[in-house]
């Protein structure tokens, strides 16, 4: 077993709020400064489409915590219309993020555009992207299986839209967001389901809570967009990594320093929490809108086993689904999952990267459309299993995660990929193993 200790200062800065803070800044009046900007891969694409649709982007490396670069970000924009037409498609490699978000820019701007990724993000769904943006008046080609390329035909008077978001998606919310605040008059978009809300705090929009649970966001068209500068803070679901492995490691303790501690981003800490993980939130503040603070975790063995299926709650773990599964397959034996048919359609399949590796490690598990569940059997394997990363990052992690606090000889297909968000993800766990 591993032992874990430590404070951890150089968490990778959220992903979200990095995506976000670019975008944003491409879309005010004058200069955004964005310290902590992430070096993740993700943030990189969105800053070379920005750059290849003519915003100014200047980035600088100072050196961090561990020797890895901490970033600051200068985006120079003359406000919503401050693009143009870019002459070869715009690659967003492995970033659902990028190439969602940016379409809802692109789709007012009045000229066409293309966006383009990797094996991965060709195979996502973006009908969920085209349906909103073409009832504003854009014109959207995508291929015939609904995924990019993403064609784009933009006019400068999109109109404005009362929008049901069909799933919970911060994403869909999003760009339909940066598309209205190019039309003339007011948006509306209703969401069944919370999700993450960054672009509302971000943009200050006005939020309508009902007392179902659905939150309406307004979005007024037109307005100028003075810029603000923005500071990151560290990213909660890197954070739910070092977690996990502190939980599942043996005598282990470390505190991780200034996360990002939103609501809609820490819905693993109720439900480890529940489950009686020895987890404590300690130096809570507001700064930038976003509440920030300092997440303090010790071993906690006879973990029991986690049971996720209320629609909201799948929501807020989104992310974290992965680790939060293979943790408590390897703490309890037992995981339960229903709802999290979203779950399939990230950067891999993530219901079946997690059962095909659970069950190479001889877990016995039983797979659903919307979820799965391990049934509290296992026969080890006698030898080395090689766990497939499917080109996600979030699988590779949760994997690396088991080996090392485990310390069962599981070897992972890729590592590259972790870099996809949290480049430093070895070296920081190296820095906390005693
Ligand atoms: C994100 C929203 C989520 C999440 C993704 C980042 C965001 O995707 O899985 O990693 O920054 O808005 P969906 O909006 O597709 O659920």
């Amino acid at each position: 077993m591993g032992v874990f200790k430590g404070e951890v200062t150089a968490l990778p800065p959220d992903k979200s709020i990095s995506h976000r803070a670019a975008l944003i800044g491409s879309l005010s009046e004058g200069v955004t400064e964005i310290t902590n900007f992430s070096a993740g891969f993700d943030n990189q694409s969105t800053l070379g489409v920005l750059r290849d649709a003519g915003i100014g982007i200047i980035q600088e490396e100072v050196e961090g915590a561990y020797g890895f670069p901490v970033r600051k970000v200068i985006v120079t924009s003359r406000g919503l219309w401050s693009f143009t037409a870019p002459d070869k498609p715009l690659m967003c490699n492995n970033s659902g993020s990028t190439m969602r978000m940016f379409a809802g820019i692109l789709a007012a701007q009045p000229f066409e555009s293309e966006l383009v990724g990797d094996s991965s993000l060709m195979k996502r769904p973006m009908k969920r992207i085209a349906d909103p943006l073409r009832r504003m008046g854009a014109d959207i080609e995508l291929s015939q299986a609904g995924t990019a390329p993403v064609r784009i035909r933009g006019v400068k008077d999109i109109s404005p839209i009362d929008y049901v978001l069909p799933v919970p998606s911060a994403q869909v919310k999003s760009l339909v967001a940066f598309a209205a605040l190019h039309a003339d008059g007011e948006s509306r978009i209703l969401e069944p389901v919370r999700s993450r809300d960054h672009t509302e705090l971000m943009l200050g929009l006005e939020t309508i809570d009902s007392p179902d649970g659905q939150r309406t966001i307004v979005i007024p068209g037109r307005k100028t967009i003075p810029a603000r500068p923005f500071h990151v803070p560290s990213d909660p679901s890197a954070a739910c990594f070092l977690v996990a492995l502190a939980l599942l490691g043996s005598g282990s303790e470390i505190i991780i320093r200034d996360v990002c501690l939103n609501p809609t981003r820490v819905g693993f800490i109720p439900v480890l929490k529940g489950a009686g993980a020895h987890i404590t939130i300690e130096n809570s503040r507001i700064i930038g809108g976003e509440c920030i603070g300092d997440i303090l975790v010790r071993s906690t063995p006879g973990l029991n086993p986690l049971v996720i299926s209320d629609r909201t709650v799948v929501a807020g773990v989104i992310d974290e689904l992965p680790m939060l599964s293979v943790l408590s397959a390897f703490a309890s034996g037992e995981f339960e999952l229903h709802h999290a048919e979203e779950l399939r359609t990230k950067e891999s399949d993530r219901i079946n990267a997690i059962v095909v590796n659970l069950e190479r490690l001889g877990f016995d598990c039983e797979q659903y459309p919307d979820g799965f569940r391990v049934i509290g059997r296992r026969r080890r394997p006698s030898g080395r299993v090689t766990a497939e990363c499917f080109d996600d990052h979030r699988i590779a992690m949760s994997f690396a995660v088991a080996a090392r606090a485990t310390g069962e000889a599981i070897e992972l297909s890729q590592s590259d990929v972790v870099g996809v968000s949290f480049p430093n993800f070895f070296a920081i766990i190296d820095s906390l193993t005693v």
